[in-house]
């Protein structure tokens, strides 16, 4: 049955708010050392309150030895030294705040860095101790133990490394992820008191929600069984007992009137829609929107989707065109397979940015008109195309744990431009930046960006500023030709129109062209891969 729509208060701002995604490592560097740091975000504050975000949603920035980019954690309560201080990021919060700028902060509940206090101890204490029951350790199967416990899949993408790790004493320990990120067991009380612990040291902090990573995959069956495809309930995905741990957490949330952002990554939409009840998380990433083809019919049915999964939990809907896991959306929409998956990642796949970029102007103009909350990476404000990092310049584990053939997620990892005119183009760093730039870097700085008006920037920043003339109302669909979406809100006052047909359109009756992700012809008619938005 659907839920009411509550009143809509300043506490709602979660529903319709721009989150801008910050990697910190990748933002600005403040102390010249090649890799970004929270000083460096600090002085771009300016920059992020012009673009208009409601609030930055911050990847990892606690303490890692960044064997997967910080979703590794050493400790939840320190911030990596590479990046700054406690003291600073509570200064960083708290200028954010007064420029109007909310935080997110991202907790990684399914695992921890090998280096975290609580499996140093565990090793230390040896088998059959209750320091190794925080974590998943078993005897080997085989005659010697010689055998992983089981055969359960990587969650790289890729992957063709075991999810376990025999130690010198025998026992192995699983890692769903890379060997330095054992999983907690989160049937142990201390583990799920620890981490409410965690929420609430941050919520003092100020930070207004929480992005939950992997967050469908802590539970575990007890019994740890072997995988077996389409077997009902999965022994280590979407499990039911993670209700009952979310629940507890809205309930720290809810005292703080925090919000979450879940990373549930789930094809079946009604299980999806579970983790979005009233009482459980506020929102999740969309990232069936996030893998969509650039096609008509398919993203219209994406959006047709989102909106009647989300309907009945009275949650709002999230829109994606990229993060820090994915290939970026210039690039991709300009590729012969626009759509997204781990799967078909590959050296020297054939782009046309030129068509990709003109796409993904107006995919942001489609999706900041849609209901519900948007989420921007970095970088995507400027129009940034996916990077081929040179082999040896490398770091992300997905590469090296797919044997080589995955380029990995660094190439949408790199170092932000900032300054045309500048050593590595701005980015603050005296010395080379933690991955490299391309040659090109500079003509995609933001400084010259901001003096262009037909720029990336300056079209989300038009965007961003002139959404709210859609309002928070719904979504209704207008007859267009083939290949042309076009949707209304505002009980029709406010137009969004998208041709992907080779054909150009003619606009409808309005009063007012607000804004264009690239122009008209010269009869006035929209042309393919071109979006705009009317006032009738
Ligand atoms: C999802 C994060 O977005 C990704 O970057 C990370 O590698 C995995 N979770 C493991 O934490």
């Amino acid at each position: 049955m659907a839920q009411p729509t509550p009143a809509r208060t300043h506490l709602d701002w979660w529903r319709s708010a721009v989150i801008y995604q910050v990697y910190v490592r990748s933002f600005a560097d403040g102390d010249g050392d090649g890799t970004g740091d929270l000083a460096g975000v600090r002085a771009r504050l300016p920059y992020l309150a012009e673009l208009g975000v409601d609030a930055l949603w911050f990847t990892p920035w606690y303490l890692s030895p960044l064997k997967d980019g910080g979703y590794d954690v050493a400790d939840y309560r320190a911030i990596d030294p590479a990046f700054g201080t406690l003291a600073e990021a509570e200064k960083l919060i708290a200028e954010a705040g007064e420029l109007g700028i909310r935080t997110i902060v991202d907790i990684v509940p399914n695992h921890v860095s090998d280096q975290h206090s609580w499996f140093r101890a565990a090793l230390a204490a040896g088998p059959g101790s209750p320091e190794r029951e925080l974590f998943h350790f078993r005897p080997g199967r085989g005659e010697h133990g010689e055998l992983p416990p089981n055969d359960w899949p990587s969650q790289f993408a890729g992957s063709t490394e075991p999810v376990w790790t025999r130690l010198p004493d025998g026992e192995w320990y699983l890692h769903l992820f890379t060997p330095e990120q054992p999983d907690l067991n989160w049937a142990h009380p201390a583990v799920r008191r620890e981490h409410e612990e965690v929420l609430r040291f941050w919520f003092e902090r100020g930070v207004a929600g929480v992005r939950i990573d992997s967050a469908a995959l802590l539970a575990k069956d007890p019994e740890l069984p072997d995988f077996v495809e389409g077997r009902d309930p999965n022994p280590f995905v979407d499990r039911d007992e993670l209700h009952d741990i979310y629940r507890s957490w809205r309930r720290v949330a809810d005292d703080y009137d925090g919000i979450f952002v879940g990373e549930v990554w789930l094809p079946d939409t009604e299980r999806f829609a579970r983790y979005l009840r009233p009482d459980e998380l506020h929102t999740a990433f969309n990232f069936a929107f996030l893998s969509c083809p650039w096609d008509p019919e398919r993203l219209r049915t994406s959006i047709d989707e989102t909106l009647a999964e989300h309907a009945p939990v009275g949650a709002p809907a999230t829109w994606v065109l990229c993060n820090h896991d994915v290939t970026r959306t210039a690039t991709r929409y300009g590729r012969e397979d626009t759509a997204f998956a781990f799967a078909t990642k590959a050296y020297g796949t054939p782009t046309d940015l030129v068509l990709g970029t003109r796409r993904a102007r107006a995919a942001a103009l489609l999706s900041l008109a849609l209901p519900g909350a948007v989420y921007l990476y970095q970088g995507e404000e400027l129009g940034l195309p996916e990077v081929e990092i040179p082999r040896d310049r490398i770091e992300d584990p997905m590469h090296f744990r797919s044997g080589g053939t995955d380029p990995g997620r660094d190439g949408c990892r790199v170092p932000l431009p900032w300054v045309a005119d500048a050593p590595y183009a701005g980015f603050g760093s005296q010395q080379e930046t933690w991955l490299p730039q391309p040659v090109n870097w500079s003509s995609y700085a933001a400084d010259l960006q901001a003096e262009d008006s037909g720029s990336m920037l300056r079209l989300y920043r038009e965007a961003i500023r002139l959404r709210p003339a859609f309002g928070d109302g719904p979504l209704t669909w207008r007859p267009a030709p083939d290949g042309v979406l076009h949707f209304v809100r505002q009980d029709g006052a406010a137009h969004c129109l998208v041709n992907l047909s080779a054909t150009p359109v003619d606009l409808p009756d309005h009063s007012e062209l607000l804004l264009g992700s690239g122009p008209l012809d010269p009869q006035g008619r929209l042309p393919q891969d071109t979006a705009v938005w009317l006032r009738a």
